[in-house]
């Protein structure tokens, strides 16, 4: 039996691996309050390596982490159109298959203020002059991961163009924005220039082609 079968049809790839997103053209239904956003208990990377293209000439980077697939396929999306090298960010313990194990791990982070500990080595940054940087919203906020990605390496982000990029269950970005600034802004980032979020719906990022191109277009000027 194919292990990954509830995670539904593979939607793309990314850097040779493939995506699966099966919150996608779940119409009016959310993200049936975790139903339709599956997971193989390995944040979408069972028997696969970490997702991470590293060329020495590319100019921006996509870094992002996606538990179901649907931020995942926008990154993919992102370094097509862009030609991005890319770094999925992975966690020390993914989170469990289980969503009502996921919600009550995710609260326990966010209410504790103890977000996730990474597995992550990151590259050198200093030729990108864009970062390109991918979650989803958790509770109406940003997800833990990306909390942890931003606490520990924000640094890293000085100087650059930092474009967000989000998906969520159909309740919008939250406080997810206010939240990246004020952590860049505690660990003393002055320098990073936040462009507007590109802010798709899990269930319709396979139709998000036009808003995508729209967005790096708005955000190239
Ligand atoms: C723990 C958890 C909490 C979530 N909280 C919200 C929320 O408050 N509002 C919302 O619109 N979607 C929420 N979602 C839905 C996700 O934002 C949405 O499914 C997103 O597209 C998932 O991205 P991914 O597939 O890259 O992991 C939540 C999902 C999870 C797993």
């Amino acid at each position: 039996m194919n292990k990954q079968s509830n995670l539904g049809p593979v939607v793309g790839q990314l850097a040779g691996t493939d995506i699966y997103a099966n919150q996608l053209q779940r119409k009016n239904s959310g993200w049936g309050g975790g139903k339709y956003t599956p997971s193989d208990g390995q944040d979408t990377n069972r028997a696969q390596p970490p997702v991470r293209k590293l060329t020495p000439t590319a100019k921006s980077i996509v870094i992002y982490w996606s538990r179901s697939g649907s931020t995942e396929l926008l990154a993919s999306k992102l370094v097509a159109a862009t030609d991005s090298d890319v770094l999925e960010i992975t966690l020390a313990q993914p989170y469990p298959a289980d969503y009502m194990q996921t919600l009550d791990r995710a609260n326990f982070e966010r209410e504790s203020n103890t977000p996730p500990e990474l597995q992550l080595r990151l590259p050198d940054l200093s030729q990108y002059e864009t970062v390109y940087l991918g979650f989803q919203t958790w509770a109406m906020t940003l997800s833990q991961p990306m909390k942890a990605f931003l606490t520990d390496f924000g640094d890293a982000l000085a100087g650059k163009k930092v474009a967000p990029f989000e998906t969520e269950g159909g309740y919008g970005s939250g406080e997810s924005i206010r939240v990246i600034q004020n952590i860049l802004g505690t660990k003393g980032v002055g320098k990073v220039s936040l462009t507007v979020p590109l802010v798709i719906d899990g269930n319709r990022v396979d139709e998000a082609d036009d808003e995508v191109a729209a967005w790096l277009t708005r955000i190239a000027k």
